[in-house]
């Protein structure tokens, strides 16, 4: 079960590791990200003993939370990157990842993030279409250098969950259809300047069910043996991301509704343990991508309730963060769970949490049972730590919250709140007098 060791109730006030979220907000304010170090190590160990020492890599998908002070946390528990952008590249280069263990993905290169890419060295290229690798074979040929290549293949496999994160069905956009992978995969190891290692496949992300991913591994690991019997040598193999977490009945207490975990037993490592053995008789050199599984779970997004509304339809529970902070709920109906960062025995009522922006779809939850709170109070967002501050926008002018890493009875502000003069930076016309 997921009960989180990491934030809990001591006595009635909400911690995480020996700090206090209410002495957290005193200090930095609302909205804010909060997340726990501990449970981003324990997560990367976790994972990284799920494979009993056959050879591997994991690149974090840097995508799920991109903070430098996190990037640097899980570059020194020894895992490599995945990035999907020249930014990212960026931030992994300069939180200490070696190029030699950062994969780049994405359907949609550009040419300045291929060639930055091959200048630095990274260890392949995830590609997605017949024209994105000769153009990496083009700018690998002017730049004297080799471009290595893991062909991301569509196994048109249901991944369930949210239509926005499944990416492997045959009319995603994502990856080159399996049927045409060999074709494709014998014609890129002709050109001069294509190194081909292997394949990979991200069949979508939230994944909770073992059965999917199983169907998967299957579906890569008979394709790479009918590579090679095509004559292909693949040396590696990349399973992508997608293991899913638990955002359901995170915290339990008395005083809180009663919120059932969604799913079983949920941890990547688990899942990593089942699929090992269909990935590892390919005989590759193993890699995956691993993005919400390392920090989901490690953050929460601390609200102040404004105002509350009654009006007869919904009671309204008005709270300072929304949409531009923490987008999932509206763009997924994502379920977190929201729990009082204080309990004061009250009883419950049926509510939607809604932030100030001027827009319906702007909510953190529908309909939810919930401690009554009033202005003033704090509440948690929990399981906010990926896909939440890099997703923020400055959405009505707002400005995007501060994120701190808590280390034991340590905070450490390690992203300033957004100030107005941010706002404008880069702008012409709108400079402060
Ligand atoms: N690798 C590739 C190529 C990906 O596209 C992704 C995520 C990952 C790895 C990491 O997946 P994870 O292990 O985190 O599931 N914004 C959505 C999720 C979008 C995922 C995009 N790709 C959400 O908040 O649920």
């Amino acid at each position: 079960m997921t009960s989180n060791q990491h934030f809990a109730y001591r006595n009635t006030e909400l911690t995480c590791e020996s700090v206090l979220l209410r002495e957290a907000v005193a200090r930095f304010g609302t909205p804010l990200y909060l997340y726990s170090r501990q449970a981003i190590v324990e997560r990367c160990r976790g994972i990284e003993g799920a494979f009993d020492g056959h050879p591997h890599l994991v690149c974090y998908a840097v995508k799920a939370n991109a903070n430098p002070a996190i990037l640097r946390l899980v570059q020194e528990e020894g895992f490599g990157a995945d990035v999907g952008s020249r930014g990212e590249l960026h931030l992994a280069l300069r939180a200490g990842f070696r190029p030699d263990r950062i994969t780049f993905s994405g359907v949609g290169k550009r040419d300045d993030e291929i060639e930055e890419a091959l200048v630095r060295g990274v260890r392949a290229f995830a590609v997605e279409s017949v024209q994105e690798i000769a153009v990496i074979n083009q700018i690998a040929e002017r730049r004297g250098t080799m471009g290595r290549i893991l062909l991301r293949v569509n196994l048109d496999i249901d991944a369930g969950g949210h239509a926005y994160i499944s990416t492997s069905r045959k009319q995603n956009k994502f990856g080159i259809p399996r049927h045409q992978a060999c074709e494709v995969l014998l014609r890129a190891s002709e050109l001069s300047h294509i190194d081909v290692r292997g394949v990979h496949s991200h069949i979508g992300s939230q994944i909770t069910d073992v059965e999917v991913f199983l169907n998967a591994a299957r579906s890569l690991a008979g394709l790479v043996g009918e590579l090679r019997g095509a004559g292909l040598r693949l040396p590696d193999l990349d399973f992508g991301g997608g293991y899913g977490v638990q955002y359901h009945g995170f915290l339990r207490h008395p005083e809180l509704p009663v919120e059932r975990p969604e799913h079983g037993d949920l941890s990547a490592a688990g899942m990593i343990r089942t699929l090992l053995p269909v990935l590892s008789a390919t005989g590759c050199s193993l890699s995956i991508q691993p993005g919400r599984a390392i920090v989901a779970e490690s953050g929460v997004l601390v609200v102040r309730v404004l105002y509350r509304k009654e009006t007869g339809e919904k009671n309204f529970i008005i709270v300072d963060g929304g949409m531009n902070d923490l987008i999932r709920p509206s763009l997924y109906h994502a379920h977190h769970q929201i729990v009082p960062v204080r309990l004061q025995g009250a009883s419950h009522e049926r509510v939607d949490v809604v932030g100030p922006v001027c827009e319906s779809g702007d909510f953190f939850a529908q309909d939810r049972l919930l401690p009554r709170c009033y202005r003033g109070d704090l509440l948690a967002v929990m399981g906010a730590g990926a896909y939440g501050y890099v997703i923020a926008s400055n959405y009505n002018a707002r400005l995007r919250p501060a994120e701190v890493l808590v280390d034991n009875e340590t905070m450490t502000l390690i992203r300033d709140r957004e100030s107005l003069e941010d706002l404008e930076r880069g702008t012409v016309q709108g400079r402060a007098e």
